[in-house]
């Protein structure tokens, strides 16, 4: 289902409301005050980092994240590889807040993404905090998600008008500029359903772009496109890697793009990081057996 409403979280909390505290708060946690939330609203393309800190994530009994900790730094590109269901998008949908964390805190940039601070304590974050804060981060599907009912321009233009505050001139112009980047100026006024997956895919790629997010989460961004247009779309992700300094976090399981776009790599199984490094440690000379399992099981595939 496409995100129509990209500001929305999934499950909505009262601001800072009664009985919000969080317990399960790694020790030495502390929250930036309310005027590092308005640093939210300050114009993007700083990179940010991300940060979990004892990140728990249960659905029902299910333990899917278990006390994860793991860094990304500013501008970095990281790639998240590891056997299905062992939750590379669930962290990406934590980051996105479209899943809430059990426990732990998640920091994009200084500020904790799912809390504020009130007295000294870290508690659940309100609407308007996750609100600002979403708009450090911009996320790009498998499923491309685009909205149907709306051309390609306006795709690229809805997020920035009504959730930036941009003029539509200034919207438009970006918009138009990013569709020339991804090759489509030509399409500003066709619908979602009259593009092939790799033109929708590079619509994506811009529309998250347009948001001008300091966080790019790309989950399996090539996996629903026929073979022959897989490349276009690594090839412009790498073009953006390139010339831009966007962090990005990158769920794949491409090994060879994985290789390329990668300053580092980090091999996950059930919900825990194996192994992680450089894209050249972990496919050359992988030192744990788990990590060499995998490997040998995807490139056989
Ligand atoms: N909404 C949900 N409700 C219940 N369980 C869920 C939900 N989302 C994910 N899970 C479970 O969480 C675990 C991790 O799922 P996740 O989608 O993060 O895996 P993944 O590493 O992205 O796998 P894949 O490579 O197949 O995409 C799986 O056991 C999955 O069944
Ligand atoms: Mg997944």
């Amino acid at each position: 289902m496409p995100p129509t409403d990209l500001t929305s979280p999934a499950d909505p909390m009262p601001e800072g409301a009664a009985g919000d505290a969080v317990d399960d708060v790694p020790e030495g946690a502390t929250a930036k005050s309310a005027a590092k939330a308005a640093a939210a609203q300050a114009p993007t393309r700083v990179p940010c980092g991300i940060k979990f800190e004892k990140v728990v994530k249960r659905f029902g009994d299910n333990v899917v994240l278990d006390h994860l900790d793991f860094t990304v730094g500013a501008g970095d590109r990281v790639t998240l590889i590891g056997p299905s269901g062992s939750g590379k998008t669930t962290i990406l949908r934590l980051l996105m807040t479209l899943e809430r964390p059990d426990g732990g805190v998640i920091r994009v940039g200084d500020d904790p993404l799912w809390h504020m601070e009130r007295g000294g304590k870290l508690v659940k974050a309100g609407e308007r905090h996750l609100h600002e804060m979403r708009k450090r981060i911009g996320m790009v599907f498998q499923q491309f998600n685009l909205f149907p009912n709306m051309n390609v321009l306006r795709n690229l233009t809805e997020g920035p008008v009504h959730v930036l505050g941009l003029g539509k001139d200034e919207a438009v112009e970006r918009a138009r500029g990013l569709l020339d980047m991804v090759g489509l100026a030509d399409k500003e006024n066709a619908h979602p359903t009259q593009l092939s997956g790799g033109q929708q895919q590079r619509v994506a790629i811009a529309r998250a772009l347009a948001m001008e997010p300091t966080v790019l989460l790309l989950d399996e961004v090539t996996s629903a496109l026929d073979p022959e247009l897989v490349v276009g779309v690594q090839d412009l992700l790498r073009d953006i890697a390139r010339s831009t300094d966007v962090t990005m976090l990158c769920v794949t399981h491409e090994m060879g793009f994985a290789r390329d776009i990668s300053d580092r790599v980090l091999m996950f199984d059930q919900g825990r990081i194996v192994e992680e490094g450089s894209p050249e440690a972990i496919f050359e000379e992988p030192r744990e057996e788990r990590t060499r399992e995998f490997l040998r099981a995807v490139l056989a595939s």
